[in-house]
């Protein structure tokens, strides 16, 4: 391939460190101050029309459907509409209901993943109207849907997505915000999110310079043959694409649970061998987060924290830059790509080409 490596000993690590660009690619020509609003150009949804939306469904799969489900979240909490994000691969065949006052959005790095295809083809023939959230330009998704949103991540090459993940998020916080600000979003929370928005590239910077103490603590945890990810609420999708880019990148087990749902089962998994690693923003959950780190350290399980402050009851805390609350979920799963990064790395792994897997899956 003849892209330049810049100095990096693989795409994932390179592409890893384009994210603060990426973002920045992703924001470039969009934000609106006069009406604190962002404009996007390709949506093909005027006001009258985004505001009829009744319901956003998201559809994608692996990465993209754990960008979705951040996405609906978005969606929900800056627009108010109900959303909710499902596998591509599922929808299609529990024959469901569609319903013309829903906003289906197709999300899909290289555009051609064909359980997305073809979920967005059974949609179209069923008269719904379909937008892409998609990273390859021209790509079959992106020419078979109504409108939508190229997330401008730039070629990613690794079979592991990580900065098209992070930008699929990026622009899901656009189009939720470009939705509430048709419908109840203040000109005051506006502005805002757009302050919130623009900070993500130079706080991606400083997330990337804390390198050093992320292939630490991989060196430390790359012994356990399995391990646990939890988050709640924003936090929980985090932890499910952590847990997904450990399991590729390394091949160690991993398991993503809403903390909430410890006590209901996995909190029998907890020992020494089986550590954590535990999404923990400082939002309105901190304290219930607090006290699941507390159950698991009751277990004499290792916990390793991501956070925005250092977590007492966690044995190691890797500190994010904190944003606002509606965009967090943005930032806190970086260092844990770089964490997966590491960990593959220590075991020697073939971190841009792992076993059984493929860039883009295009057969069912
Ligand atoms: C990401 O790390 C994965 N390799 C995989 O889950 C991927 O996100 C999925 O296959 C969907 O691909 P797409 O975004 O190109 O549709």
């Amino acid at each position: 391939e003849s892209y330049d490596m810049g100095g990096h000993d693989t795409y994932m690590h390179k592409e890893i460190h384009e994210q603060a660009d990426a973002v920045d690619r992703a924001l470039r020509g969009r934000i609106d101050d006069r009406f604190s609003t962002v404009h996007l150009g390709g949506l093909n949804l005027d006001a009258r029309e985004a505001r009829a939306v009744r319901r956003v469904k998201i559809l994608g799969c692996g990465t993209s459907y754990h960008a979705g489900q951040i996405g609906a979240q978005m969606i929900e909490e800056l627009a108010r509409i109900p959303a909710d994000a499902e596998p591509a691969s599922e929808f299609r065949y529990r024959n469901p209901v569609v319903d013309p006052d829903t906003l289906y959005i197709a999300v899909s790095q290289s555009g051609e993943t064909y359980d997305v295809l073809a979920a967005v083809q059974e949609l179209k023939r069923k008269g719904a109207r379909v937008l892409g959230l998609v990273n390859v330009v021209g790509s079959a998704i992106a020419r078979e849907t109504d409108g939508g949103i190229y997330v401008h991540a730039g070629p990613e090459v690794c079979v592991v997505s990580t900065k098209c993940f992070t930008n699929m998020v990026v622009s899901f916080g656009l189009l939720a915000l470009h939705l509430g600000r048709t419908r109840d979003l203040s000109v005051a929370d506006g502005k805002r999110i757009l302050a919130g928005l623009r900070k993500l590239p130079a706080q991606i910077e400083e997330i990337l310079a804390n390198e050093a103490q992320i292939e630490e603590l991989a060196k430390e945890y790359a012994d356990a043959k399995s391990m646990m990810f939890i988050g709640r609420v924003r936090g929980y999708p985090v932890a499910r694409e952590a847990s997904l880019k450990l399991k590729e990148v390394s091949y160690i087990h991993a398991e993503a649970y809403p903390a909430s749902e410890l006590k209901h089962g996995p909190l029998a998994l907890i020992e020494p061998a089986m550590p954590t690693v535990a999404i923990v923003p400082d939002d309105e959950l901190l304290e219930k987060n607090r006290a699941a780190l507390e159950e698991i350290k009751a277990r004499s399980g290792r916990i390793l924290a991501v956070a925005h402050s250092v977590q007492e009851k966690a044995d190691h805390t890797i500190v994010v830059p904190k944003n606002e609350h509606e965009l967090d979920a943005i930032l806190m799963g970086i260092p844990l790509q770089l964490f997966a990064y590491y960990t593959a790395k220590a075991m020697g792994r073939d971190i841009d080409k792992p076993r059984n897997l493929a860039k883009s899956v295009t057969v069912e």
